[in-house]
């Protein structure tokens, strides 16, 4: 959400700027910003949707010599998608950038108007250059104008100021987002995340909430916990993929392999960093997390009370920290996150530490913010994950919720020898059911042309099937923007029936191995009705309008897995038939840091 970029130095500052913001684009989308000071001149340039257009739009500018420069990618959240809501916001001689939210930037912006400030735009970012510069005007120097201007925020932000004032230095203030400053041998590079600066930085600092001051050519050195950034960029093409998407839901069964290495082997499971006694004492879990990671925490619950027999809650961040929840002193806080830094479970990860509990991250981010904020933490290495619409993510992190519980149940004793060894061939054999066989796509992608229409969808399943179609209908609704929801079959004659008809669509997951004559009922009152019912599953379903084959599997998280591609591909086709851009859809970025 928001991507932000700075630099220091004598190289040509365009390049660094947009190179970065290309990599930071995912997060958002809305528009883009680039500003540079050099020779005494501060040049902004700002355009309105992708990155492209900014390109286009500063394609003749060079900027010489040494100078600054910051650039952003904007989600919006406060005004509409327009270049005047672009950043950088402008005051009289300084520019800021910003990816948060200022929540009191509107008595801010009242008491600046009154005072003579002109506001271009309806942003609460833009509070920031005119604070500054007020401090400015009242005869205080920049640094101490801007510790005054942060001093008056409340919210979560991460932010670059550049003013003609101090021409060499970039001002830097961060609060619930990231925020990296990095040096090589080019000069001084920021960023919102560690991928802009790959083959830029050599070393890294990873700021803290809190961080606040300037950084110019000479003191980097004084900045706290520098390290050295690893300079692999070697997933960012789609290698002949039409889309990241696409590649990334092909990568699963390799990336769930990779999950599963040094920490399934000879019939048990060992986790490189996390002890036996990590565990001791422990009652309960709580698992928190947003959207997909959510769903993966659904199927997480099943999984941890079935193998490791611990009672099990899910909550939805952003509604856990206001929702005055009682915590056990024996209960295990698990936060899961693709990205690390999504700020509704950070900032629920930050309510539960005052009270003791042990906290336990599963991220694919290491270094990330939740990372850093959790006692422990059990990386997914998906690799990145470029689509916005989460796959490889979700995969690796239901593989890590499955050693995990099957790690509890044998150190606890509730699974035999024998139980633990079925688990893990099952793993092995799932991560083989998400390789994607040539005619299983091209069936999907022939099926897609049927499902374009319609007042909606339904995705029902039972047990882990539950969550799986949850996720599965997000995954639609995501990038094909048709109304989908996710059911449990049993729920369906409660209430939601009401909707079937013939242009109601409802996908059936249907494993050969878990409750197959529960949901095969379900699946028949809803035909009895004329939905039109897509069937996934081994077996032939003859209520079912069409089949949607998986391979015959052994076992019902083998058929987790392989519907778990069937229902990625089948979105990813529905939404390219529909003309989308799968990687950007509206109004979603990769990374939501704002609550
Ligand atoms: C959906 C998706 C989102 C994220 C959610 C949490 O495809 O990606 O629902 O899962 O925003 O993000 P992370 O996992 O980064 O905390």
């Amino acid at each position: 959400m928001c991507g932000i970029v700075g630099y220091i130095g004598n190289n040509e500052k365009k390049d660094f700027i947009l190179n970065g913001l290309r990599e930071l684009e995912y997060r958002g989308y809305d528009s883009a910003g680039i500003a540079t000071l050099s020779n005494g001149e501060l040049i902004t340039y700002k355009a309105v949707g992708k990155l492209i257009n900014l390109e286009q739009k500063c394609k003749d500018f060079t900027s010489t010599g040494f100078g600054v420069a910051i650039g952003h990618t904007r989600w919006a959240t406060h005004g509409k998608p327009t270049e005047a809501n672009a950043h950088p916001h402008i005051a009289e001689f300084s520019n800021v950038i910003h990816n948060g939210i200022i929540e009191n930037y509107k008595e801010l912006k009242e008491r600046l108007e009154k005072k003579g400030h002109y506001f271009l735009s309806q942003t609460d970012t833009e509070v920031i250059v005119h604070l500054f510069e007020d401090y400015l005007n009242d005869g205080l120097d920049c640094f101490e104008a801007f510790k005054r201007t942060i001093g008056e925020l409340r919210g979560a932000y991460a932010i670059l100021l550049i003013t003609k004032k101090e021409p060499d230095k970039i001002f830097y203030a961060k609060n619930a987002s990231p925020l990296i400053i990095g040096r090589g041998e080019g000069g001084i590079y920021l960023a919102s995340s560690d991928a802009p600066l790959m083959g830029y930085a050599q070393e890294v600092s990873y700021l803290e909430d809190g961080a606040l001051g300037y950084i110019d050519l000479h003191n980097f050195s004084s900045l706290p916990n520098i390290k050295q950034l690893p300079q692999n960029k070697g997933y960012a093409q789609k290698e002949g993929f039409r889309y990241f998407m696409e590649k990334e839901i092909y990568e699963q069964s390799g990336v769930l392999l990779e999950t599963m290495m040094g920490r399934v082997s000879e019939g048990k499971i060992s986790f490189e960093n996390l002890s036996a006694d990590f565990f001791d004492g422990i009652g309960e879990i709580t698992i928190c997390a947003c959207g997909t990671s959510y769903h993966a925490g659904m199927v997480g619950k099943y999984l941890l009370e079935r193998y490791a027999k611990i009672k099990t809650n899910v909550v939805i961040a952003s509604e856990y920290r206001y929702s005055s929840p009682v915590l056990r002193e024996d209960e295990l806080f698990i936060a899961i996150s693709q990205s690390g830094e999504t700020l509704d479970t950070l900032e629920a990860i930050k309510f539960v530490k005052p009270f003791g509990n042990k906290t336990l991250a599963i991220c694919n981010v290491d270094n990330s913010s939740i990372v850093r904020e959790c006692d422990e933490v059990l990386l997914t290495r998906a690799g990145i994950e470029k689509g916005v619409a989460s796959t490889k993510a979700f995969a690796t992190q239901v593989m890590v919720l499955w050693m995990l519980s099957t790690y509890i149940g044998s150190i606890r004793g509730n699974l035999s020898q024998k139980e633990v060894q079925k688990n893990i061939e099952d793993m092995v054999a799932s991560a083989k059911r998400t390789e994607i066989s040539a005619k299983m796509h091209e069936k999907i992608k022939r099926l897609s042309k049927r499902y374009l229409h319609g007042h909606g969808f339904f995705f029902i399943g039972r047990d882990v099937f539950y969550p799986l179609a949850l996720e599965s209908a997000l995954k639609l609704k995501e990038i094909s923007y048709l109304h989908a929801e996710g059911y449990p079959s049993g729920e369906m004659k409660h209430g939601p029936i009401a909707l079937a008809d013939s242009e109601l669509f409802t996908v059936a997951l249907m494993p050969e191995h878990l409750l197959y004559e529960k949901i095969k009922s379900n699946v028949e009152e809803l035909s009895a009705r004329d939905a039109t019912i897509c069937a996934v599953s081994a077996l032939e379903f003859e209520g079912a309008d069409d089949m949607l084959y998986i391979p015959s599997c052994s076992s019902y998280m083998e058929e987790f897995f392989s519907m778990m591609c069937a229902l990625q591909l089948f979105a990813l086709e529905i939404a390219i038939r529909l003309g989308n851009d799968v990687d950007m859809p509206r109004n979603l970025a990769k990374s939501v840091t704002v609550e």
